[in-house]
């Protein structure tokens, strides 16, 4: 399995804070945020990554993560010329992906919770084995901001909505979407929607329609949030000051993650911790190689 992480869009929901500066370069907390969908797909030990940015954005993520190899990756770059839709990127990704299936993930969506790599590498050994597509739901009290699934009383999906007037449920889909290599072609073939974009929901609803969708519902013990707007941006980085704090362990940290996968050696961490030995982040990853 490949993973695709979308960066681009236009961020206009934080504007003007996003008029010079992506979004998903944007700290929450002491980490940009681009860190935390990446550190999750890393969690899956998927070590080969697409990202789709911005023309104007791609020499600021090259010069971030580079080409992955410091942390034992394999990151790639593309290029979405116009924010025309989160499908969208499941195109631009074909000669990337090849005949693999794809972990999808929204750069603004962040997660936390207790066996959540466990629940979300069961998805992707699913996808692998039997094909379709699997997502999740969580429910939230403003659901008509998001994708919304519906289930009738045996908890079947029945339908699927993108940012319904009257949502028929409160389960939000979340941004992390797994899929065998048919949601390449399925984007290909749906139509724009009336705001113009390539909906996620439509090839969600594709897979419905032919039978080959699965939902999980991600239960009260998992954290979700959808950082694109001011209110989610800032309780996002709230939630992360508090797990961090508390525990003194970092949420979303990508040399931490990389070690502990075994994908970089202790000397290529400290390698990475020394510049950084005045810092918080750096001083935590000296400690991390030194207490390991
Ligand atoms: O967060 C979950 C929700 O994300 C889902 O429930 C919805 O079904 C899904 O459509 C999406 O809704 P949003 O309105 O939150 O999507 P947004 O425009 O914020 O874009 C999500 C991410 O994708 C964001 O990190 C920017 C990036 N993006 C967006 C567009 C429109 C791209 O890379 N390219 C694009 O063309």
């Amino acid at each position: 399995m490949k993973a695709v992480i979308l960066a681009g869009g236009s961020g206009t929901r934080l504007y003007p804070v996003t008029t010079i500066i992506n979004k998903h370069l944007l700290p929450i907390y002491n980490k940009p945020m681009i860190y935390y969908p990446l550190s999750l797909v890393m969690l899956l030990r998927i070590k080969d990554v697409l990202f789709i940015v911005n023309p104007h954005d791609l020499e600021n993520f090259q010069n971030l993560l580079k080409d992955g190899s410091h942390i034992g990756m394999n990151i790639k770059y593309k290029v979405q010329e116009k924010p025309n839709g989160l499908a969208e990127g499941l195109i631009l990704a074909e000669d990337f992906i090849k005949n693999d299936s794809i972990c999808y993930v929204l750069g603004d969506n962040i997660f936390f919770g207790h066996h959540l790599p466990k629940l979300m590498k069961e998805a992707l050994k699913e996808i692998e084995h039997k094909g379709g597509a699997y997502i999740f739901g969580y429910y939230v009290k403003d659901p008509e901001r998001f994708g919304v699934v519906e289930f009738d009383e045996y908890r079947n999906v029945i339908s699927i909505e993108e940012k319904p007037k009257k949502p028929k449920s409160h389960y939000a889909v979340v941004g992390m979407y797994f899929y065998d290599n048919k949601a390449i072609e399925i984007a290909k073939n749906i139509k724009p929607s009336e705001r113009g974009e390539l909906e996620i929901t439509s090839v969600n609803e594709e897979y419905l329609k032919r039978g080959k969708l699965r939902v999980k519902l991600l239960g009260r013990g998992f954290a979700w949030f959808d950082a694109g707007t001011h209110d989610s941006f800032l309780e996002a980085g709230e939630f992360v000051a508090t797990i961090e704090n508390k525990t003194g362990l970092m949420i979303g940290c990508i040399e931490e993650i990389a070690y502990k996968n075994g994908w970089i050696t202790k000397e290529q961490l400290l390698k990475l911790a020394n510049p950084l030995k005045k810092t918080e982040y750096g001083r935590y990853l000296i400690e991390l190689a030194e207490n390991s």
